[in-house]
């Protein structure tokens, strides 16, 4: 399979290019073809690529002459915003193997129309969820359902990171909740099952007398069907940056560390009970494993995960619906001071 990246900016140049030519000579070997990647982005090829990939052309008409569509993936990673325009093209150009990055859409009209294209176009959709390839989530979801620590009761993440400079220079996420909340939503999903948003929360992202609305982070808690509950809280204006969840059971909690940064994919777990307390350490290339995954079953190599596209398509919808929540809706109550944001608890 060969590789089509479209959007070169920090998540296309900076993420998925540099782990796709890791591939390409380790696990993927045979499966990603020996040949250039091929970029798109009409902003221009960039700066730093570090070597003489990909090569750059400024329209997927332009690229789909370079390429088979059959024998390629082509990976998304254009901001939200800019999904639906991306796909209708694709199509068009007969590309069927997509890598989606996270969120799948922006908003539920997106969603729709994006649903209606896969559909009538045949789209294949792999949506880019790190956290649900992770082995700390592999390790997360084993607890649940080995029941050595009970039943469990609770999920609580917290994301931090200070994203002043992109929130100030770009304009692809709408809101605080479009940046990292689908993350530990979709791992809070696959935990605990369906749920639905009982309250949320957002805050403006201040710097001086600049303010961006709605960027500076976000919360959500959540009720699932079974009775977990669950609270996420991503700050934006953090000074230093964190990727924690906690998982509290009748007997026990566990509490786990994503890697922070493509620098360093370590994850860590640190499980505690009466009489017990287990900490590891170990590699989580979590974004290697989800573009693999994807690759596989684009080749036939492996059934398409189940379950996995559905659980984007909730994530969207549960973002929509916590940003339509009254609290959020209410401009007058949004908490706009900055790093005392309310939401932060
Ligand atoms: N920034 C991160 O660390 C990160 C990490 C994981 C996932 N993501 C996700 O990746 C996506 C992109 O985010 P980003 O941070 O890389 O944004 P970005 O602003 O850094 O880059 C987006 C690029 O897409 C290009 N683009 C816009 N419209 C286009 C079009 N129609 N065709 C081709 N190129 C187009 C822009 O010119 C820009 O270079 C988002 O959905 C984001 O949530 C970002």
């Amino acid at each position: 399979m060969r590789s089509l990246v479209i959007g070169l900016g920090r998540s296309g140049a900076g993420l998925h290019l540099p782990v796709l030519r890791r591939l390409r000579d380790t696990a993927g070997r045979g499966l990603l073809a020996d040949a250039r990647i091929v970029g798109c982005d009409p902003a221009g090829p960039g700066t730093d690529f570090g070597s003489t990939e990909p090569v750059w052309t400024a329209s997927v008409r332009q690229a789909a002459r370079l390429l088979d569509p059959d024998e390629t993936v082509a990976h998304v990673c254009t901001p939200p915003t800019a999904r639906v325009p991306v796909l209708t093209e694709l199509a068009r150009h007969g590309f069927r193997n997509v890598v989606v990055e996270k969120p799948l859409a922006a908003d539920t009209g997106d969603l729709e129309e994006i649903l209606r294209l896969r559909d009538s176009a045949g789209l294949r959709l792999a949506v880019v969820a790190p956290w649900l390839a992770s082995e700390l989530t592999r390790r997360l979801v084993n607890l649940v359902h080995d029941g050595r620590l009970g039943r469990l009761r609770s999920v609580s993440v917290v994301q931090s990171k200070p994203r002043f400079r992109r929130s100030l220079s770009t304009t692809g996420h709408p809101t605080a909740f479009d940046v990292e909340l689908p993350h530990s939503l979709g791992v809070a999903l696959r935990l605990a099952g369906p749920a639905e948003v009982i309250s949320a929360s957002c805050a403006d992202l201040v710097l001086g007398d600049r303010r961006m609305a709605r960027l500076g982070g976000a919360g959500m808690r959540l009720r699932h069907t079974g009775g977990v509950r669950t609270h996420l809280m991503s700050d934006l204006a953090a000074p230093v940056r964190e990727r924690r969840i906690t998982l509290r059971f009748e007997r026990g909690t566990a509490t786990g560390n994503y890697a922070v940064g493509s620098d360093d994919d370590h994850a860590q777990l640190m499980v505690a009970a009466a009489g017990l307390h287990e900490h590891s350490v170990f590699p989580d290339d979590s974004l290697g494993l989800c573009l693999l995954n994807a690759y596989r079953a684009f080749a036939g190599r492996t059934e398409d995960r189940p379950g996995d596209f559905e659980l984007a398509v909730d994530v969207v919808r549960l973002i929509a619906a916590a940003k339509a929540r009254p609290e959020i809706a209410d401009e007058r109550r949004l908490v706009t001071t900055g790093r005392t944001a309310s939401h932060v608890d």
